[in-house]
């Protein structure tokens, strides 16, 4: 056999420059989001984060990212009453959610699985139908295969309540109440998009090949899954659960770090100051926990982050380790009432306009995404028959 000789430089690379996992590579140019680490700043299509995510409503932010500038009255009411329209699930799709609710296949599982199949009684010329179908559909699969892996009949969808508010009332059956249904489209708006992230990232790349939004969105869902992206928000709460009491906080806290752990719901690799999404969700989480054991767990909560931070300042010094968004997602979803395993198909549902507006600005500049590789094999030569 020939001895390989080491990988030929390659030749056709204008700039051959390898950046690992991309970072720092400008990808794209966007409208739709901004985010900026060293200052904490976060805008969502011109609207700071704390602006838009506490008063918009969910389909308010979604019109505003597809079409770009804000919907009036009218084209709201019938953007809303369009969603509104096709919550319903494809029969077949109710079918295979049994299938997978036997199997009790874990929810992102069965996300990645029925999302592919939601576009089976649509138009697929029609994208912005296709679209539509998508983002009124999602928290659908969700609610519906919840119930079932619970043993219960899926709830049909209500076309009189808003996106959030009959995504709880799927979930549960029950009406939230106004302060609920404004910690979910807080929540929801939260996380709507925020910048070339992976899963929006492998969104544009599978539409830019000019496929279609089924594909986009089926593929999105699947980088989300993975725990360095969709992350670990359960963790966080169950952190707090674990302290227990304030008094219990510093020895906790202390003893994880000697240990050499992470503390949960803290540090970013793009923030280096608070992350606003945590300030917002904070801000609702607090608007939400009125009384009662809710209202101490909260406390709990502020407590335990208000001892981290210290400690990480003293084990971490120059840092500059602050909390993120899974700290107070934790517990405002908590605060809905949403189990841990919820978390991130519910990340989906809100991140999923925020992928199909990338898509749409993405296909509107009609190229191809496709980076180069540098090849580090061996060269062979001659193939030699095997002796
Ligand atoms: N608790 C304790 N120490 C932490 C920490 C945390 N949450 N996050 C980072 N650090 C420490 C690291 O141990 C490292 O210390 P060292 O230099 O003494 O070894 C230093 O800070 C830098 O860590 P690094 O891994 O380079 O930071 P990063 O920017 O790559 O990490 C995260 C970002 C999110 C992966 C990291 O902060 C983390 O693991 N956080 C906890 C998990 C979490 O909340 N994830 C959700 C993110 S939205």
């Amino acid at each position: 056999m020939a001895t390989p000789t080491p990988a030929p430089a390659s030749t056709s690379a204008p700039s051959s420059e390898f950046r690992p996992g991309l970072e720092g590579v400008v990808a794209a140019e966007t409208k739709l989001s901004h985010v900026d680490g060293q200052k904490g700043e976060l805008i969502i299509a011109g609207y700071d984060v704390e602006e838009i995510a506490p008063n918009a409503t969910f389909e308010e932010a979604t019109y505003l990212l597809w079409h770009g500038e804000r919907a009036t009255v009218q084209q709201l009411a019938a953007f809303s009453k369009e969603l509104a329209g096709l919550r319903a699930l494809p029969d077949a799709t109710v079918e295979l959610l049994k299938a997978v609710a036997k199997e009790k296949k874990p929810v992102m599982d069965a996300l990645r699985i029925a999302a592919g199949t939601l576009d089976l009684n649509v138009d697929a010329a029609d994208q912005e139908l296709v679209s539509k179908s998508l983002l009124a559909r999602l928290p659908t699969v969700v609610a519906a295969y919840w119930r079932l892996r619970n043993g219960e009949s899926p709830v049909a969808p209500r076309a009189d309540l808003s996106h959030s508010a009959n995504y709880l009332y799927m979930l549960t059956g029950h009406e939230a109440d106004a302060a609920a249904v404004r910690g979910m489209e807080t929540y929801l708006n939260t996380i709507i998009d925020h910048g070339l992230n992976a899963s929006t990232f492998a969104a544009r790349v599978i539409i830019a090949t000019e496929s279609d939004m089924t594909s986009a969105v089926v593929g999105a869902i699947g980088a989300l899954k993975g725990p360095l992206h969709g992350g670990a928000p359960g963790p966080a709460l169950e952190m707090v659960f674990e302290i227990g009491t304030a008094e219990a906080a510093e020895p906790y806290l202390r003893a994880k770090l000697e240990r050499g752990e992470r503390l949960m719901g803290f540090g970013h690799r793009v923030y280096k100051v608070r992350d606003p999404r945590a300030e917002v969700l904070g801000q609702a989480a607090d608007a939400m926990f009125v009384e009662g054991e809710r209202r101490k767990l909260y406390e709990l909560a502020k407590f335990v982050e208000q001892k981290a931070l210290a400690l990480l300042k003293e084990y971490k010094p120059g840092r500059n380790l602050q909390t993120n968004v899974e700290f107070y997602t934790a517990l405002l979803l908590h605060g809905l009432g949403l189990e841990t395993e919820l978390f991130t198909p519910t990340f989906a549902c809100g991140r999923a306009a925020g992928w199909i507006a990338h898509c749409r600005e993405q296909l509107a500049t009609g190229r191809l995404i496709r980076p180069q590789s540098r090849y580090v094999g061996p060269h062979h030569g001659r193939w030699e028959q095997a002796a």
